[in-house]
């Protein structure tokens, strides 16, 4: 029997949704049972109110779940049509969010030192990992990779939870060093300080990344995005192939061991 999801439905208020880079949105809800459920790198699915036609949520990270507040906050990439309703929603519009997904971040191998390798909006549940490691007093290094200035978000965030060092990469040269994460990642790794790189991204960068940790014997794990239907293990939309077989992203991931994907 597969494990039952601990996923539930939480009704939701909208606190703040605003713009915080070129075609990027901050969603903080009200949800204090999700938000005291909720560990890092595990996601949440939106209802997202306004189309009566639209049955499937969206599928998001969060960046910082606060206990006390009883709130959730994501950043999201608009996309589509469903992220372009979820960014018309104002303060104290209601919906309902399904979570939490799947599993998170793991520490197993006990890192000195780990290495947040995000790309594009692959940088939401990387700020939450960051908050993470703060909070376990794991020390932290960052390479954030963005397209255009413009399109940057995060990097306050890391600085102000504490990170160490942070290269940002960008694909025009408008933001730090011109060029991809990958870049930054070969010179980085080459000093021997880190055990483990926490990414996620395109699947492209984050296949990259995989080798690179995989050439130089560091532990990398991977959170992967898929089409989820459903989110809660029923649909099989959402596959990831793996050394053990297909496993559903929402159910065994979002988090994966990069060594255990099949790219
Ligand atoms: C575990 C997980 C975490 C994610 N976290 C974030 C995040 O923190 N920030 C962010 O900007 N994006 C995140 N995404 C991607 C986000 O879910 C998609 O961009 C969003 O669903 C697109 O919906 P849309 O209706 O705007 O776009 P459309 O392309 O119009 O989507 C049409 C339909 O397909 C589904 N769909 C489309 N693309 C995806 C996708 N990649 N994954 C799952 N369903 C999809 C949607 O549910 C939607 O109903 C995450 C995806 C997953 C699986
Ligand atoms: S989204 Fe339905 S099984 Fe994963």
């Amino acid at each position: 029997m597969p494990t039952p999801s601990a996923a539930r439905i939480h009704e939701f208020e909208v606190v703040s949704n605003t713009p915080v880079a070129e075609g990027i949105w901050s969603l903080v809800m009200r949800a204090p049972k999700l938000a005291e459920g909720l560990s890092s790198g595990q996601f949440m699915s939106i209802a997202v109110p306004g189309d009566a036609t639209q049955l499937v949520r969206v599928p998001l990270s969060f960046s910082k779940a606060d206990p006390v507040k009883g709130t959730v906050e994501t950043e999201y990439a608009v996309v589509g049509d469903g992220t372009r309703r979820l960014s018309l929603m104002r303060p104290g519009d209601t919906s309902d969010v399904l979570g939490p997904g799947g599993h998170g971040w793991r520490l197993e191998s006990h890192p000195r030192r780990v290495l947040l390798v995000a790309g594009g909006i692959g940088i939401t549940p990387i700020v939450s990992a960051a908050r993470w490691l703060a909070r376990e007093g794991v020390e932290f290094d960052a390479i954030v990779g963005t397209k255009t200035v413009n399109t940057l978000w995060g990097f306050d965030e890391l600085m102000s939870v504490g990170v160490q060092h942070v290269v940002i990469t960008s694909d025009d040269g408008t933001a730090g060093d011109q060029g991809f994460t990958t870049d930054a990642l070969e010179p980085a790794l080459a000093g021997g300080e880190y055990d483990l790189v926490l990414t996620c991204g395109p699947e492209v960068m984050m296949h990259k990344v995989a080798d690179i940790c995989a050439a130089v014997g560091v532990a990398c794990e991977v959170s992967m995005e898929r089409m989820m239907t459903c989110g809660f293990g029923a649909c099989a939309t959402c596959v990831v192939p793996t050394r053990s077989g297909n496993v559903g992203a929402c159910m065994g991931g979002p988090v994966f061991d990069a060594k255990e994907v099949v790219w």
